[in-house]
């Protein structure tokens, strides 16, 4: 039991076992279609470790033993997230108010697990004890940049599945920026054809469909984790400005930029067309977002006029809402009028007291703690280091709430790792980057600051390098942890 990432918010090891046997059932009460779901995926990853059948029993009668059993009841102090986990000898009792509860409970079950490695085939065995958990942070979240190089449906689902595992419910996908357009748009069709061919270097290109977005919010969606996704504007849009000359101010299209500076591009805020295009954009993307938050960026925009900005952002937000969308920007926002609904996302911590001020919640994304595109080291083959080296225990060892003097635990909506892509090509590049560290901020975000400490997730997280080994996932050996 003391393996767990995140850690529980409170847990009692029995030091007994739990052992599937051939008879082992999955009962399921009340069998609704979201809770039969959540008791596949558990059956699915369980068969997937024995040969046993490991059946799925809707509405059971009572007092059944040996079993799995995953009920729904009403417990608000579980809230929407929250689950109870009692494991015996004699059977697992797995409890929520919701299904997102339960598959957060049967992600923690997994965990407890023996690791697939090195144990006698087919069987699965767990510590025994009793967990009650509930998250510290409503958005615990992920950003992988898929503008600067594309990455692929099956290697975006890859991550998410990971997210899943740690308990994290937002990917935010950068889906634009000067280098690449990565979203199928139909009304302005030339932004994935022509914006999508570009990328950092040429290489790695592409854009998404409708068709494959609507694919990747599904999958998403079925592991809880709600897809934000992020048009970059007004700065970072030289891949737009490269596929439809009108968004210039000068009306002439821009060369496809295959650099990594930042700061330069800037769509044309005099012209009414760039609203009709933020509209369109807005209009399809909020259509294909069950979600309900758009990331309209707002980073970085130095080739923007201060004054226009600060009308731009208000334009956008209500352009935002009109789609019945909350906004999310960069922090830069906090600087303009926005409404109270309005998120404003840290990354280097300047503008979240003007954020907060308004009424706005913040996510905390600080590069010095949470980008994981910055480098380990001055060694690492990957990576940045802008914001610093960030080894495993700067990604972990931070609290949220104490960030900054003005922003105080009931400002913050969550905590969210980013990762840029610039040097990335790869899903193993990716998974290089993120492993330690988004571990580190999946627990942030949801276990109590009182609980966690470097010291413990330090040996924790080394047990999940033995599986992270054993399933092929390749990661980062930081040399602060005792790998085994
Ligand atoms: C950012 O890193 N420009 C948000």
């Amino acid at each position: 039991m003391n393996h767990l990432i995140p850690l529980p918010a409170s847990l009692l090891p029995t030091q007994l076992e739990f052992q599937l046997g051939p008879d082992t059932q999955i009962l399921v009460a009340p069998a609704t279609p979201e809770t039969l779901r959540v008791s596949e995926f558990l059956a699915a990853a369980l068969r997937r470790a024995t040969d046993y059948a490991l059946p799925i029993v809707p509405d059971p009668p009572a007092h059944a033993r040996d079993q799995i059993f995953l009920t729904l009841h009403d417990d608000s102090t579980l809230g929407a997230e929250g689950y109870e986990l009692n494991l015996t000898p004699d059977g697992v009792f797995l409890r929520a108010q919701t299904p997102a509860g339960l598959f957060y409970g049967i992600q923690t079950l997994l965990q407890l697990g023996a690791p697939l490695s090195a144990q006698e085939p087919k069987t699965w065995r767990a510590a025994t004890g009793s967990i009650r958990d509930v998250p510290r942070f409503a958005w615990r979240g992920a950003m992988l940049d898929v503008a600067r190089h594309f990455f692929s449906v099956q290697d975006i689902k890859r991550y998410i599945d990971w997210l899943a595992a740690y308990k994290l419910n937002r990917l935010h996908l950068h889906l634009s920026d000067d280098q690449g357009w990565r979203i199928e748009i139909k009304t302005w069709d030339k932004l994935a054809t022509i914006g999508g061919s570009g990328s950092v270097g040429g290489k790695k290109s592409g854009y998404y469909t409708q068709d494959e977005y609507r694919e990747l919010v599904a999958y998403a969606a079925e592991r809880f984790i709600v897809i934000v996704p992020e048009i970059d504007t007004p700065g970072h849009t030289n891949a737009a400005l490269a596929a439809y000359p009108e968004l210039n101010c000068d009306g002439v299209a821009r060369e496809l930029y295959t650099g990594i500076e930042v700061g330069f591009s800037s769509l044309c805020l005099d012209k009414e067309i760039t609203y009709q295009f933020l509209e369109d954009v807005i209009r399809e993307l909020a259509a294909l977002t069950p979600g309900e938050f758009i990331h309209i960026g707002g980073d970085e925009a130095h080739a923007t006029d201060k004054t226009a900005y600060t009308q731009f952002i208000a334009r956008v937000e209500t352009i935002v809402e009109k789609y019945g969308k909350r906004m999310v920007g960069w922090e830069e926002i906090g600087q303009t009028k926005i409404s109270a609904r309005a998120i404003a996302q840290l990354w280097r911590g300047e503008y979240g007291a003007q954020a907060i001020q308004q009424g706005a919640q913040v996510i905390l994304s600080p590069g010095k703690h949470a980008y994981l595109d910055m480098q380990y080291n001055e060694q690492s083959p990957l990576g940045l280091h802008w914001a610093g080296y960030v080894e495993a225990q700067d990604a972990y060892a931070w609290d949220p709430a104490t960030f900054s003097a003005d922003i105080g635990e009931s400002n913050i909506l969550g905590v969210e790792a980013a990762l840029w892509s610039e040097t990335l090509l790869t899903f193993d590049d990716i998974t290089f980057m993120a492993f330690p560290r988004l571990t580190a901020i999946a627990e942030i975000a949801w276990s109590p600051q009182a609980a966690r400490n470097w010291e413990s997730y330090r040996q924790r997280v080394a047990a999940h390098g033995a599986r992270w080994q054993a399933l092929g996932l390749h990661f980062y050996r930081s040399p602060q942890i005792d790998w085994e």
